[in-house]
């Protein structure tokens, strides 16, 4: 198999203005740490942190967002309580059934990225049900990442390669695609302008490594389940205060150099 990367910079130029389509991922950390802090269950702050959700999904859209992934569960979180996992797949199986159709009225597309094989099948039929009924939809894409791990997808990726026998020359680009696995088939996988990670840590956990090689990252110490709108545009008032240089120098002359590779 020849598939050598052909290093050609990503063509990163037109997707750095203001407003312009951007891709936001976010890290929803914190919510454990919420509810212990009132003496409440960790599930309390999962619960908590779906409004949130519903809160960044609704200011998204005003704030020049096109894409929006949100780390729901990442495929290391199985090894939490069993009670803690199942209240997760609750409130997934929840939030799907109740918010498919409203999205699908305001033209949000939702697509669960993630393994499948290990949801129960009746979460599965949520998923795959939220995303026919939205599947017209092309205002907004929700992307959210359930039992989620960055390597894994890079590695099914790279053994669609083989099971495809790519002799030919592969991109950036064309990995990129391969990186959606089949129920996406077709769906763009967009670099990540700005990576969110509320809670105070600071670090990847296994999110979206390829798509956030030239993301901007931001991480603030809010909670998720405290994570206002506002707090939204702030983040991306910070990226947009940011000089995306992309290797290059900084000024217009790096954009223009970009643009005519
Ligand atoms: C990390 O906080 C958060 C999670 C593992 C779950 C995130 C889930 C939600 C926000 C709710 C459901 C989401 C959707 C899309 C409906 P943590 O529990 O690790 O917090 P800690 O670091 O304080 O322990």
């Amino acid at each position: 198999m020849s598939t050598a990367l052909r290093l050609a910079p990503p063509v990163a130029a037109p997707g750095v203005q203001a407003g312009a389509g951007l891709h936001v991922a976010i890290i929803m950390d914190g919510n454990g740490r919420w509810a212990v802090s009132r003496g409440w269950p960790r599930s309390a702050g999962h619960t908590a942190g779906v409004e949130a959700v519903r809160r960044a999904v609704e200011a998204a859209g005003d704030l020049g967002i096109e894409t929006l992934t949100l780390f729901a569960f990442s495929s290391d979180n199985w090894r939490r309580p069993d009670a803690e996992v199942r209240a997760l797949m609750r409130l997934f199986r929840s939030y799907l059934m109740a918010e498919a159709a409203k999205c699908a009225k305001n033209g949000i597309r939702i697509a669960v990225i993630g393994r499948r094989d290990r949801l129960s099948p009746g979460l599965v039929r949520v998923v795959e049900n939220a995303e026919a009924v939205t599947a017209g939809a092309d205002r907004f894409l929700l992307r959210i990442a359930v039992d989620y791990s960055a390597r894994d997808a890079i590695l099914r990726a790279a053994g669609r390669c083989q099971g495809a026998g790519a002799e030919e020359e592969l991109s950036r680009e064309a990995f990129s695609r391969l990186l959606a696995d089949p129920p996406h088939d077709g769906l763009p996988v967009p670099d990540v302008d700005l990576l969110i990670r509320t809670g105070g840590e600071k670090r990847l956990s296994d999110f979206l490594l390829w798509e956030c090689a030239y993301a901007e990252l931001v991480f603030t110490d809010c909670m998720w389940p405290d994570f206002e709108k506002g707090d939204l545009a702030e983040a991306v008032r910070e990226l947009h205060r940011r000089e995306r240089r992309f290797g290059g120098v900084p000024g217009p002359v790096a954009v223009e150099a970009a643009a005519a590779r």
